[in-house]
């Protein structure tokens, strides 16, 4: 029988019951959060390997590529001959560690979803236009502050197979890179006031009210650039209580 969104928020109220009951503090979503049906799937199931060498698995790993991270990369609305369809925004915010000092010099790599929210993908097949001026990819290096900064159109929410009438709140992926591939962070970023919040299991996965909170990104209309662009502010703090809840453990 299908899964209902009723089936899947009853699923959710209860393993958020089961967490503030247990008091217990998570730094990461559960591998196996069974509202989120595929997570029981393809999570691992080994323990996980120590890397006592990192250096011998880079050499084993992705590599960055050949090529510079240039300003254009930041872009999103300028890698096509025409401007892509949507709301302008930018996003912007610092990098940090626990004591707030910022990480400089770090890749942060985005990829969304277009206007309509449709990501060019070859396994995105449902029935909303691909916009041909809009990849949905960008990259860029943090600067002495730890400050990133893209230029993007909002993507929109989504639907997704996890269960009948499932839809995803527009949100915008992020991968940070360290010193090492090993050390890749990879999280996503929500926009203020979603309405599908409650209704998404990948967010709700992150059982922490708080935690998830700090996943969305502030409207700030300082950042506004008039007649051009609406500002969003989001700071990723990489560990210690005020961390930004990753996809994957450390
Ligand atoms: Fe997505």
């Amino acid at each position: 029988m299908a899964l209902t969104q009723q089936d899947i928020s009853r699923e959710i109220a209860e393993r958020s019951r089961a967490f503030a009951e247990a008091g217990q503090t998570r730094h990461h979503p559960a591998r196996d959060y069974a509202p989120y049906r595929s997570s029981l799937l393809r999570h691992p199931k080994h323990p996980l390997v120590t890397v006592r060498d990192p250096e011998a698995v880079e050499l084993s790993g992705p590599v960055f590529g050949v090529t510079d991270v240039t300003d254009l990369d930041a872009d999103l609305t300028r890698q096509h001959a025409g401007e892509p369809l949507g709301e302008r925004i930018t996003v912007t915010g610092r990098v940090l560690d626990r004591e707030g000092r910022p990480i400089r010099g770090q890749l942060a790599e985005i990829w969304q979803a277009n206007a309509s929210g449709r990501y060019a993908h070859q396994r995105d097949q449902h029935p909303a236009p691909l916009d041909p001026n809009f990849t949905g990819v960008g990259r860029c290096l943090t600067d002495d502050e730890g400050r990133y900064r893209f230029t993007t159109i909002k993507p929109g929410a989504y639907p997704w197979r996890n269960h009948t009438n499932a839809w995803r709140p527009a949100h915008i992926h992020f991968s940070l890179f360290g010193d090492a591939f090993t050390q890749r962070l990879i999280t996503q970023m929500y926009f203020p006031g979603d309405p599908l919040f409650a209704y998404d299991p990948i967010l709700q996965s992150v059982t922490d009210a708080a935690a998830r909170d700090r996943l969305v990104a502030a409207y700030e209309h300082d950042l506004s650039v008039p007649e051009w662009s609406l500002g969003y502010r989001w700071d990723i703090v990489l560990d210690g209580p005020a961390a930004t809840w990753l996809e994957e453990g450390r």
